[in-house]
């Protein structure tokens, strides 16, 4: 079943580099996610697959479709919440939902749609007076009119509020089960980990990293880290009796080792042991997608301009 598929597609405005040689797949009925800081090029990239821009260079497709020359074609199949989404003040998502109806010339039944969003309630609510979540919500029935099999959702839930975030996930969840293609733009991390089956990781044009969060977290955080707080003796002693890979931390008074391997753990469960020094807190973590974010871009998503960070690299496989 065809998703999208982008190859190399490049954008320029005059000098500035918007979107620099990306290649991606989204496969049919996951849920993608571009995530990226201001600027990234992510707006760009959505734009171009939706057959409003025309890149200038690369091959996009999607569901088969070239966007820019079958646009017509394509607009039928899809539905699209551009960044920033607003309707007429005075419209209720009743009347916005038959008025997008009478657009597509599609016969609707807007009760359906309205539970599809989950917006019943407000149903006959002026959009003026709808909140924050509940106008992306009138966002995403308009996007439902015409039944498409893909939607692209750029930065739905951008200045909601935790609670709303999270009754537009719930919908976008109810998307993909009812077996729709989502392609999502967000700042944020926490949006993509909850909900997309793979990600793109975008930053000044490029993509830094794609995969599941799982994968990426994989590929750059390969090993779980042993957390154990205790003196700096407990370090010396480590080092003196292994050869772990471990670090000492004066400010929290933590000692941290990379298990690169089973054996590195039960090494240093003994070695700890053994010791007869005083510990506490003992945890085992890894890195989250935010903190291979920071490690990847240099700064946290929320961080305003980001600088790369050209040190990091993925770990050859
Ligand atoms: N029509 C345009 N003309 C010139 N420059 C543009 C135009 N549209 C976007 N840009 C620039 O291209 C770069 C990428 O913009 P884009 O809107 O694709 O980023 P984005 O990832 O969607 O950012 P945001 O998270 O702020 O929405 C930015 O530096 C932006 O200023
Ligand atoms: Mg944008």
């Amino acid at each position: 079943m065809p998703g999208i598929d982008v190859s190399e597609l490049r954008k320029y405005y005059g000098s500035l580099k918007a979107v620099d040689g990306i290649s991606f797949s989204v496969r049919s009925g996951e849920i993608f996610s571009m995530l990226g800081p201001n600027g990234a090029g992510k707006t760009t990239t959505i734009e171009i697959l939706e057959g409003l821009r025309r890149q200038d260079s690369g091959s996009v497709a999607v569901l088969d479709l070239d966007p820019w020359k079958q646009g017509y074609e394509l607009h039928r199949k899809i539905g699209v919440i551009p960044q920033g989404f607003s309707f007429f003040d005075k419209s209720t998502p009743r009347e916005a939902i038959k008025y997008y109806g009478d657009l597509f010339d599609v016969k609707i039944d807007p009760d359906e749609i309205l539970r599809e969003v989950i917006l019943e309630d407000a149903a006959n609510t002026r959009f003026e007076n709808l909140s924050g979540g509940q106008k992306q919500k009138t966002g995403l029935a308009l996007a439902l009119v015409n039944n498409p099999e893909l939607l692209f959702l750029d930065e739905p839930t951008t200045g909601l509020d935790p609670q709303a975030r999270r009754a537009v996930w719930e919908v976008i969840r109810n998307l993909k089960k009812a077996g729709r293609t989502v392609l999502l733009t967000t700042h944020y991390l926490e949006e993509a980990e909850q909900l997309a089956d793979r990600v793109a990781i975008m930053n000044k044009g490029h993509i830094i990293a794609t995969g599941s969060p799982l994968e990426i977290i994989t590929t750059y955080s390969p090993s779980e880290r042993l957390k154990v707080t205790a003196e700096r003796a407990l370090y010396d002693y480590v080092k003196q009796h292994t050869d772990l890979n471990a670090e000492y931390d004066d400010a929290t008074k933590s000692l941290v080792i990379q298990l690169r391997s089973k054996s590195d753990a039960i090494s240093a469960f003994e070695t700890i042991a053994k010791s007869n020094l005083e510990w506490s807190d003992l945890s085992t973590e890894r890195d989250s997608l935010e903190d291979i974010f920071i490690k990847l871009v240099g700064v946290r998503l929320d961080e305003g301009e980001p600088v790369p960070n050209e040190a990091v690299q993925a770990p050859a496989s």
